[in-house]
């Protein structure tokens, strides 16, 4: 029995309606997900609804739309007063409100800025910039002339943004000086001047002058070229006026955004515009119910998909109020978000497993102590929410008055598939289930060999396309086909764990590949094993999740070095410096352990499954399969020795 399957009730509701909207998409899903697209505003209307040559799905094929002009211009006549964004720096006294008019007008100046230099349609962008306004303006003016863009997260490397600038052969790039964090200058420009030694593709960079590390001359101290650099503020007054929106077919590409998977190289999960639109925006109406009067504030960073769907798109398609933080939840204290929350009077707060978890450790009332009032829903999403934290959320934060709404998906899915939905009614709530499939979605948990198990762990399958599903992976069909749809017959596989139990609800159990999850960060285990055999001292490493009381996940790795390199406490440190310079901090291992061998199949496969179970001391497992069983002795002897001397420190 899972710990916490109790059922937690609010509100009257008793499912009908929700049950008669999955009956309704059941029985014709393509007239229910027009029917959802129609709620956008479209230049010219589809001829075919879905257009499925799996697995590969087009939404309304031959239809006509603009995400920029369905996130800004529609709002304008009745909206264009009302606040867009609430933008908190992490300096306190750094506040701006700015309006949906004010969106306009910035987006507009920057697309004509963007065509003036020569980007047309179908050209990709990178974007890697901090949580300030002109990220979200960034994004909007690119799909306005149809541009596709490619945030890469601001806590990734030099590394990491060459790969990204390169897999897609981005023309420009979209960046700022710096920004603050925990009350350090992190630059930025230094990073963007370091990826382009090892890119051909870019012409220009645009950087935003946001702390004035270089002055009032942006790329004095940098190695760009004066050609090729462009400060934001001098390009943007000197345009103004309308920029007409491009009219885009609805599978032409909105955005890349780039994820682990079990190979070393991320993958470039392509969304479409109308499909990912429609979707993004139908699943914000179903699970937050979104109000006019609504101040929405999700504590995601942009940079990762979330950010994406539920910080820009979803709520500017509806002119909502949201709140947008530079900074991290504990800094300058744990109060930091419930200040912010107080001052915007926020209605709605969406967040994370591991921020809570990080909060729940200061043993603080966070309601007792700040006026949360105003609040009306609470989320997660990112990671399986233990109940333990999902119930302190409930009482500590939401004072048992508020719903809870736990919220599984996926980059690739472009937007939530398993959802309490609570903007159509909320349903029984339990404590870490994130409850039923929304509408439209036919998921399902399978056994190995594809048939549906109840009340039993399995694979999570979804086996009906939606209109939020990826397109492909960026220059990679058949990637995309191998990755996704061809572990079961007919299906997209997720990759995750899953239960149904005996009421229907969904309980996601984790990932059942080699992907982790870091404070909610997706990596490959993979990408972090290539960054550390690029170290001259190593000869093999392999790397593995251990369970993290905050984390989630914490990274350890094991290492084989070289002969001849002996010096373990220097070589550990740079072993983690070359991780942070290919990949980022993100993805710095916890522990390193140096061992002469690593456990493999008979194939030479490492087997990582024995290792987590070595560092999570559970069960090993059938080690048959062991080309030599001494390795793994061996590796635990080693193991065991460390840890004894970790404990006795
Ligand atoms: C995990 C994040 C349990 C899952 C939106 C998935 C979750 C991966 C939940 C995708 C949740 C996401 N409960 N697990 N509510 N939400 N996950 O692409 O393992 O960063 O496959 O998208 O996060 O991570 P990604």
């Amino acid at each position: 029995m899972l710990a916490g399957s109790s059922k937690i009730t609010k509100g009257t509701s008793d499912g009908r309606l929700l049950m008669q909207l999955r009956d309704r998409a059941a029985r014709d899903p393509e007239g229910f997900w027009a029917e959802q697209a129609t709620l956008l505003e479209w230049f010219k209307v589809w001829d075919t609804v879905l257009d499925w040559k799996p697995p590969f799905a087009r939404w309304f094929v031959n239809g006509l739309i603009n995400a920029s002009y369905n996130a800004l211009d529609r709002h304008l006549p009745s909206k264009g007063d009302k606040v867009a964004i609430h933008w908190q720096g992490e300096q306190d006294d750094e506040r701006r409100s700015i309006t949906y008019r004010e969106m306009h007008r910035e987006v507009n100046r920057v697309a004509n800025a963007l065509k003036d230099l020569g980007l047309k349609r179908g050209d990709r962008v990178a974007i890697y910039m901090p949580m300030v306004p002109e990220l979200p303006i960034a994004m909007l003016a690119c799909v306005r002339i149809g541009a596709i863009h490619s945030v890469v997260f601001s806590g990734f490397s030099a590394g990491a943004l060459a790969d990204r600038i390169n897999d897609s052969n981005a023309r420009l790039v979209i960046t700022a000086d710096g920004y603050h964090r925990r009350g350090k200058v992190i630059n930025l420009m230094e990073n963007v001047a370091s990826a382009l030694n090892a890119c051909k593709s870019v012409e220009h960079v645009i950087m935003l002058n946001r702390l004035g590390i270089y002055g009032n001359n942006g790329k004095s101290n940098s190695s760009i070229s004066d050609a090729s650099y462009i400060d934001w503020h001098d390009m943007v007054d000197r345009y103004d006026g309308y920029c007409e929106p491009e009219r885009v077919e609805s599978n032409e590409p909105l955005f890349i955004l780039y994820t682990s998977g079990t190979t070393g190289k991320p993958k470039g999960i392509v969304h479409s515009t109308g499909g990912y639109l429609t979707y993004a925006n139908a699943t914000f109406r179903w699970i937050f119910g979104i109000r006019d009067e609504d101040v929405y504030f999700c504590t995601a960073d942009i940079g990762w998909v979330t950010g994406h769907s539920y910080v820009v798109y979803a709520p500017m398609m509806n002119a909502t109020t949201i709140i947008m933080y530079e900074g991290t939840p504990d800094y300058p204290t744990v109060h930091r978000w419930f200040e912010l929350i107080e001052r915007f009077r926020a209605t709605i707060f969406y967040t994370t497993p591991t921020a809570l978890r990080m909060l729940m450790r200061y043993n603080i009332e966070y309601a007792k102590v700040h006026d949360l009032s105003s609040l009306r829903l609470l989320g997660t999403v990112g990671e399986p929410i233990n109940p333990e934290v999902w119930l302190w959320y409930y009482r500590a934060i939401g004072e048992e008055r508020l719903p809870i709404v736990d919220t599984w998906w996926q980059t690739e899915t472009g937007a939530a598939l398993i959802a309490n939905a609570a903007g159509i009614e909320v349903l029984p709530m339990k404590p870490g289930s994130a409850s039923l499939p929304l509408p439209g979605i036919d998921a399902a948990v399978v056994d190995d060999d594809g048939n549906e198990v109840r009340g039993k762990k399995g694979y999570l399958i979804v086996k009906r396309p939606w209109p939020g599903l990826m397109l492909t992976i960026w220059g990679d069909d058949e990637r995309y086909k191998q990755t996704y749809w061809s572990r079961f017959r007919n299906a997209y596989y997720p990759a995750d764990y899953a239960m149904v139990d005996d009421d229907g609800y969904f309980w996601l159990l984790g990932r059942a590949d080699e992907v982790l999850k870091v404070a909610g960060h997706r990596l490959g285990t993979m990408e972090v094993e290539s960054a550390i055999v690029a170290h001259p001292a190593v000869a093999e490493a392999a790397v593995v999740g251990k369970v993290d009381q905050i984390k989630g996940e914490s990274i350890v790795a094991f290492v084989v070095p070289k002969q001849g390199y002996a010096e373990y406490s220097e070589l550990r440190h740079s072993i983690i410096k070359q991780v942070e310079s290919s990949l980022g901090a993100i993805a710095r291992p916890e522990q390193i352990y140096f061992v002469s061998k690593l456990p493999k199949t008979r194939s030479g496969k490492i087997m990582r499954r024995l290792l987590k179970a070595i560092v999570n001391d559970a069960q090993i497992g059938d080690t048959t399969t062991l080309d030599d069983e001494a390795a793994i002795d061996e590796v635990k002897a080693v193991y065991e020795e460390l840890r004894k001397k970790i404990t006795s420190d």
